[in-house]
């Protein structure tokens, strides 16, 4: 059935409304509706043209998500050729084209219009009767490809006009693009998919530009940005920047960093102003572009072989350069975690000479399989430390054989492990290995562990650098002679430290264990831990199912306990520190109950008399558990003032709620603590 003339209007209101929307979305970036209203319009839209066929028109938004598949692309003659710029690598060469100029046109100072130098693909766009009718790409400058189809598909590309005189024949240039975040996702999606991942958001968006399948490039994010016209349209244009606020006015986005400068000096302020916020832009550019205000001016400058007389691009240090990994290192944190390093054959990126690239951690290194002797790329953007983005595979000699993390840690030999979930593999002898020696040993001086007063960084340096202290044990060994020679260390300082030092030795068994530095355990486990097992000896022969009985032990923190003690290394240190003198009061182990016989506890609120961990340590004391938060598995909840939500939930679970009082009552028989 023939649609009447209320449909063919409704038709047009949304044709319109939704290009407005779009227009709001992408060259005003300040969309009015959310997506999911867009998308009811687009519908509605839709739904009337498949059922009045002849109300469908090559400008409907309807059309922006593809048509069936070409069997390859026709040629494009570009009227006006598609020329290149002229390149000026830093400020002398800016300086030179402005000169060049200013000679050229006899003028004094030049009013110029600077934009960012987009990081994408040429192309040109062309409108007849105000309807977007051919769309092309730069090709060799004098041809390129029809991506028309493809183009009807860029969401942020006009697909008709506001009727004007200068609009109706038009021809627009500009840069197709990817933003970084859109880029991104698209990897992700492309990863999880198990595809090809892209280098980057230009090849990404060269990659979706040339789809003979429009239906795929519809579902690649691409962008648009105007940045001049072609041969035709716009004719009461005196200058470029008049140029640019009118295709903005008609509806192409157009980028809101450009300026209008005068002279030199406002270009090269330019330039860094931009330079300094390249890295937080959308986009990826590549450098600026100046370009002479005055379109009369611009004719009379005119072209040397294919480039323009009037125009130059100022770059930026490419933040992309390929290179040669000459070895793969190994790098020891201070604490203890291993970092591959490749080292490259010296190249400049970004301005700086990068010779190593963080590989970050064995899956990455996995991931990217990076080889010696590997062809890659290296990447510095800003003040980030440079990173491989990808191997040459095509070069990889024959031979070149994948890398593996050794067993042992390159600097001490001690055991290198890795937890099951973590990314990161690590030496595991803390107290003994160089690379975590500083770390080391301020931890275990450290007020909550061994509190030796007047041990701070400054002295450790000193310390660890003389060679005078290489594990905590030799702390204990240290004589005032060797002390006083040190920066900022007077007769009594030394003495203070000796006397500080001393004091220590008479200890906790909680702070001992929680100043050996083992990976995971805190001073709450180490108190925990202390308490369970009563003695050093006790916990260091601990299996990981002994140590998963003490409270609050999982399966990672028994691991890493096991880890520790199960290097030599450090069970030497261990034994030095005792031949020292250090001692603490042990206790029998936590008695343990009756099979069956152990309740969970959870604490919360402010209880009377007792704190929250005398109130713990009383539980675990009768041989029960304290769970941090309430589930079905909670027998009690101790509730005290302000308690809240543990509260609630024990209530809805029909869980037993004590006060103080009705706490002590059970564990001990009688009212007062
Ligand atoms: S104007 C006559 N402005 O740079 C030259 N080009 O080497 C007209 N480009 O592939 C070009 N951003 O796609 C101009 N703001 C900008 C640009 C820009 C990127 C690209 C352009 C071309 C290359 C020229």
């Amino acid at each position: 059935m023939a649609a009447d003339r209320r449909q063919a209007l409704r038709a047009e209101v949304l044709r319109r409304e939704i290009e407005r929307h779009n227009r709001l979305y992408y060259a005003g970036d300040a969309p009015e509706i959310t997506d999911l209203e867009y998308d009811r319009l687009l519908r509605e839209l839709s739904d009337l043209e498949r059922r009045h066929p002849e109300l469908l028109s090559a400008d409907s938004p309807t059309q922006r998500v593809g048509a069936a598949p070409l069997a390859a692309f026709a040629e494009v003659r570009h009227r006006t050729p598609m020329l290149s710029l002229g390149n000026a690598l830093d400020e002398q060469e800016a300086r030179a084209f402005d000169r060049r100029v200013r000679e050229a046109l006899g003028e004094e100072g030049v009013e110029y219009v600077a934009e960012p130098k987009f990081d994408g693909l040429a192309i040109s766009l062309r409108y007849r009767d105000g309807l977007f009718v051919q769309g092309a790409t730069r090709g060799d400058g004098a041809a390129g490809e029809d991506v028309t189809s493809n183009l009807r598909t860029v969401r942020s590309i006009p697909l008709s006009l506001p009727r004007g005189a200068d609009t109706a024949d038009l021809e627009v240039r500009g840069e197709v693009l990817m933003y970084r975040e859109a880029f991104e996702r698209l990897n992700a999606r492309q990863r999880q998919a198990g595809g090809k991942e892209f280098a980057n958001p230009r090849n990404a968006a060269a990659g979706g530009l040339r789809q003979l399948d429009s239906r795929i490039t519809a579902r690649r994010p691409l962008r648009f940005f105007a940045y001049g016209v072609g041969d035709a349209g716009l004719t009461g244009c005196a200058t470029h920047a008049q140029v640019l606020d009118r295709l903005e006015a008609v509806g192409f986005p157009v980028c809101a960093e450009r300026a209008t400068l005068l002279g030199i000096d406002g270009l090269l302020r330019y330039y860094a102003q931009i330079g300094a916020r390249r890295e937080r832009l959308p986009y990826a550019i590549d450098g600026v572009v100046y370009k002479v205000n005055r379109l009369d001016w611009q004719q009379r400058l005119g072209f040397v072989s294919r480039a323009p007389r009037f125009a130059i691009a100022h770059k930026y240090p490419a933040e992309e350069q390929v290179t040669e990994v000459l070895g793969i290192d190994l790098q020891v944190g201070r604490t203890g975690a291993l970092t591959p390093v490749a080292r490259l054959k010296p190249v400049s990126v970004g301005g700086v000479t990068v010779t190593n690239a963080t590989l970050h951690n064995e899956e990455e290194l996995r991931r990217k399989d990076v080889r010696v002797g590997d062809t890659v790329v290296v990447r510095r953007a800003g003040d980030v430390i440079p990173e491989i983005v990808s191997v040459r595979a095509q070069a990889r000699r024959a031979g070149a054989r994948p890398f593996h993390l050794p067993r042992q840690c390159p600097i001490c030999g001690s055991a290198v492990v890795r937890g099951e979930d973590e990314a990161i593999a690590r030496c595991s002898g803390g107290l003994y290995c160089p690379a975590q020696r500083k770390q080391a040993l301020l931890h275990f001086a450290g007020r909550r562990a061994m509190d030796i007063d007047g041990l701070g960084d400054k002295l450790v340096d000193q310390l660890v650098e003389r060679d005078l202290v290489r594990t905590p044990a030799d702390l204990f060994g240290l004589a005032t002679a060797q002390l006083a020679g040190l920066e900022r260390m007077a007769q009594k300082s030394a003495e203070n430290l000796l006397a500080a030092l001393e004091r220590a030795k008479r200890t906790r068994l909680d702070r001992f264990i929680f100043a050996l530095g083992i990976r995971n355990v805190g001073e709450g486990t180490a108190r925990d831990l202390a308490h369970h097992f009563g003695g050093l000896e006790r916990l260091m022969q601990a299996d990981e199912s002994a140590l998963q009985a003490a409270p609050d032990v999982g399966p990672i923190v028994a691991r890493s306990i096991r880890q520790f003690f199960g290097e030599p290394h450090n069970l030497e240190v261990i034994r030095k520190l005792r031949e020292a003198g250090l001692a603490w009061e042990e206790s029998g182990p936590a008695p343990a109950r009756p099979a069956g016989t152990a309740r969970v506890f959870v604490l919360t609120g402010t209880l009377e008399h007792l704190s929250r961990d005398q109130a713990k340590a009383l539980i675990e004391r009768h041989g029960h558990k304290v769970a941090g938060s309430v589930s079905k598995q909670t027998d009690y909840v101790v509730a005290g003032a302000q308690a809240g939500s543990k509260l609630a939930r024990a209530r809805a679970l029909g869980i037993a709620v004590l006060d103080e009082q009705g706490l002590i009552e059970l564990l001990e028989g009688h009212t007062h603590p």
